[in-house]
């Protein structure tokens, strides 16, 4: 396992010793939706040189680029105060950090994968077989609980090859679009955690920190409430405006102008991405017509 960067490396004074340190992943699956989130969030964090450690440009924040396996200890040990992770990279760690917001990207799932063809076909089947991962505590206890009594075979990487070369008869690793499994005549029998990217944050921040923290949460948790809603326009005959107002709450209550042409009103409101295809359902059902879904950018309740 290669480190990026040792603690000493890090916990160098700087001037601007307030700053908060943030660890992001150097590389691999979270890297790319980390940044995009600070810079939704208004965090300028270019690192064209590829450097370990960036200063934003406008915000009290030092971004630290880590091995994601090694973000929940720096942030326990206090080397950096928070931490973009995995939850599964978290769980496993098994570190005191504190799980702060769940971040909406990074999705993937935990899975126990076995052969396509072989006489493994469920998990009663894996009783004294030996199955290879770099998860070894969640498996140990994901069997623990199932009460199959299995051999853990602790492997750092390319997980899904060990069946192939008899090193296991089966594998928990992260599947994320499958295609690792499929190109490794692989199929998953059972989840066993469900992930996504999270922001943890050592347990004892100083109250300067964690005033620093409040306000990169402020933001995120916009960019969040933005992603998951849309901002709708539409006009609607108002015989049914009771129905449309009653789909369309709104984040008090929709807006509501009158058209030029008599008997129509034009509508304004917001409604969740989890609700939009029904809603727009209903909306269609009720009369409403030059129906717009705009993409919103932030949004501060
Ligand atoms: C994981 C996992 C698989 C792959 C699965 O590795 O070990 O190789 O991703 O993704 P897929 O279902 O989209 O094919 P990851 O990229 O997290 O690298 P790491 O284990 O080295 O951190
Ligand atoms: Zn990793």
């Amino acid at each position: 396992m290669k480190k990026y960067m040792n603690k000493k490396m890090i916990n160098t004074p700087s001037a601007d010793g307030g700053n908060l340190k943030i660890a992001v992943q150097k590389k691999g699956r979270l890297y790319d939706g980390s940044m995009s989130l600070l810079k939704e969030c208004g965090i300028d964090v270019s690192n064209g040189n590829n450097q370990l450690r960036v200063q934003a440009a406008n915000f009290p924040l030092e971004v630290f680029f880590l091995r994601d396996d090694d973000i929940p200890e720096y942030v326990q040990d206090a080397v950096v105060d928070i931490g973009i992770a995995g939850e599964n990279v978290t769980a496993e760690k098994n570190k005191k950090v504190e799980l702060v917001e769940k971040l909406d990207f990074g999705k993937c799932r935990l899975s126990i994968a076995i052969p396509k063809s072989g006489s493994i076909r469920s998990m009663a089947d894996l009783e004294n077989k030996k199955i290879a991962t770099s998860y070894p505590l969640l498996l140990t206890n994901y069997l623990k609980e199932k009460k199959i009594n299995a051999t853990v075979q602790e492997i750092s990487g390319s997980v899904e090859i060990a069946p192939r070369i008899g090193l296991a008869d089966a594998i928990c690793d992260l599947v994320s679009s499958g295609s690792t499994l499929f190109s490794n005549e692989l199929t998953e029998l059972e989840t066993v955690l469900r992930s996504e990217a999270v922001l943890i944050s050592n347990k004892n921040l100083s109250a300067e920190k964690r005033t620093q923290l409040d306000k990169l949460l402020f933001r995120i948790r916009a960019v969040k409430k933005a992603k998951n809603n849309k901002y709708v326009l539409l006009n609607a005959p108002n015989e049914k405006l009771n129905e449309i107002i009653q789909l369309l709450p709104g984040m008090k209550s929709p807006t509501i102008l009158p058209l030029a042409e008599p008997g129509w009103s034009s509508v304004h409101s917001v409604i969740s991405e989890n609700d939009f295809w029904n809603v727009i359902e209903g909306l269609k059902i009720n009369g409403a017509q030059g129906i717009l879904i705009v993409p919103i950018e932030k949004m501060i309740v």
